[in-house]
């Protein structure tokens, strides 16, 4: 270590060696935090105006510092921007080619403020930013799951409750199953835009600040709600970050699940639904396969928002306020989830409208494996039989099938009355496949009406997004 003072710091006034090689490396985070300079650039213009509107500012420091930011933005946009580690971070690296560029102005634009409420406000602004991307990628697969939906409100299939044959349900339902689970997503994005959206502007470095700052001129330049409340919780919270990722670890929890069945249905097995060419791959050895690769990496790409989560919370745990270098941590695990999430929307709003169901194979699926066996016995409680006996018979009624082969529908009436002497002649109609969906006629029931009624509703959900 050399034992000069480190002048080319903009900490540096009371070191007496520069730091050393390794450490300056290991404490920098400019390789991943310049992805904030356009927030990090307006939260200064913002604080600029307020430090000129409140005279700490001249109209001349203001109009330099405002030129400033405006050609460092254009550098950084244009590439030509030379970020180095010895300035640590996003926020150093921009003052000081700021004041570079316009002298001592430049070095004004720090008064009344700390990174630590700079970079706070900076993340709040990257994840507000972040949740209107994600929202306009998240409805634009709810609205082509939901006319996918739409397209298929009599395409009967199996439904599975432990992946056995339960009852027929239409396809359109299972979608708009699919959908309800989105529709919460997006709910929860919501509230985390909600609550996330305050300015931390103005807490400086933990106490508040001295100048006599206008924190709801900063906020409102922001687009921020208001300023937040306390200024040792702005620049230690990090829930807001918490939250985001725990969004989008149920989201992604949602789409692997929806990988799932469709890596099902598109094998050879089930072969309920193809997928389109384009969103699969093939294998470099097996000349027939074509492989589900979108949702299969969709379905594993959750273990590392799940991860992310996980090490959040922990990063936040037993943290004394008010800001530590812990939080610094933060940003890579949320950048890869905003990521991760965009990434795997934009697939995903891509290839569900673009799902291909095969109604013939969904349909043999359902007359396999005794689907109406409920109604049946929903038919003899009709006929006055207590549900519990009812059950017994028709149990009974499956094993003889299961023993010769046949499905209920196909068993002569005879042998039907050979379990209940109750049956009649119009017991055919609910054993079809229509019958038992048709029958199903309630809101939030697999009836093609209804189906079809709920698809028009979660559609309307969706105006004005
Ligand atoms: N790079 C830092 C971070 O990401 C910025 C705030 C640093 N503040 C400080 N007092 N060291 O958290």
């Amino acid at each position: 270590m050399s034992k000069d003072s480190d002048t080319s710091k903009l900490w540096g006034g009371r070191f007496s060696e520069a730091t050393d090689a390794f450490v300056q490396r290991f404490t920098a985070s400019v390789g991943f935090d310049a992805r904030m300079a356009a927030q990090d650039i307006a939260g200064s213009a913002a604080h600029a105006r307020m430090l000129h509107k409140v005279g700490v500012l001249t109209d001349a420091e203001l109009a330099d510092i405002e030129r400033g930011l405006t050609q460092v933005q254009a550098e950084i946009e244009a590439g030509e921007f030379a970020w180095s580690v010895e300035l640590e971070d996003v926020h150093m690296n921009i003052e000081a080619r700021l004041t570079e560029l316009v002298g001592a102005a430049g070095k004004k634009l720090h008064t009344g403020r700390s990174r630590n409420d700079q970079v706070a406000t900076d993340i709040r602004l990257y994840l507000r930013d972040a949740c209107d991307a994600i929202g306009t990628e998240l409805t634009r697969l709810q609205r082509g799951t939901i006319e996918l939906a739409r397209a298929n409100t009599d395409t009967i299939m199996p439904g599975f409750t432990h992946l056995q044959t339960a009852q027929p349900v239409v396809f359109g339902h299972h979608l708009l199953a699919w959908n309800e689970m989105l529709e919460r997503d997006y709910g929860r994005l919501l509230d985390c835009r909600a609550r996330l959206n305050q300015s931390p502007l103005g807490a400086a470095a933990l106490a508040g600040t001295t100048y006599p700052i206008d924190r709801e001129h900063t906020a409102r330049a922001l687009g921020f709600d208001a300023p937040t409340e306390n200024s040792l919780d702005s620049v230690s919270d990090r829930d807001f970050a918490i939250e985001f990722v725990s969004f989008a670890a149920l989201l992604m929890t949602h789409l692997s699940r929806i990988s799932e069945e469709l890596v099902l249905w598109t094998s050879a097995q089930f072969n309920f639904v193809a997928l389109p060419d384009r969103f699969c791959t093939g294998s470099s050895i097996m000349p027939q396969k074509k492989n589900p690769d979108v949702p299969e990496l969709v379905r594993g790409k959750v273990g590392r928002v799940n991860g992310h989560l996980v090490g959040l919370l922990t990063l936040m745990k037993s943290q004394p306020l008010a800001y530590n270098k812990d939080n610094q941590e933060d940003k890579e695990p949320l950048f890869d989830t905003v990521d991760t999430v965009l990434d795997s929307l934009r697939a995903f709003a891509d290839m569900v409208p673009a799902i291909v169901p095969n109604a013939t194979a969904m349909r043999e699926a359902a007359l396999r494996g005794f689907a109406t066996a409920t109604d049946l016995a929903d038919y003899l409680v009709r006929k006055g039989i207590p549900f519990r006996d009812a059950h017994e018979v028709v149990g009974k009624a499956v094993a003889h099938g299961v023993e010769h082969g046949l499905d209920l529908a196909q068993m002569e009436l005879a042998t039907l009355q050979g379990f209940c002497r109750d049956i009649d002649a119009d017991v055919f109609d609910v054993l079809t496949l229509e019958g038992s969906v048709a029958a199903r006629d309630h809101m939030g029931g697999t009836a093609p009406r209804q189906v079809a009624a709920a698809a028009e509703r979660a559609l309307a959900k969706l105006t004005g997004r």
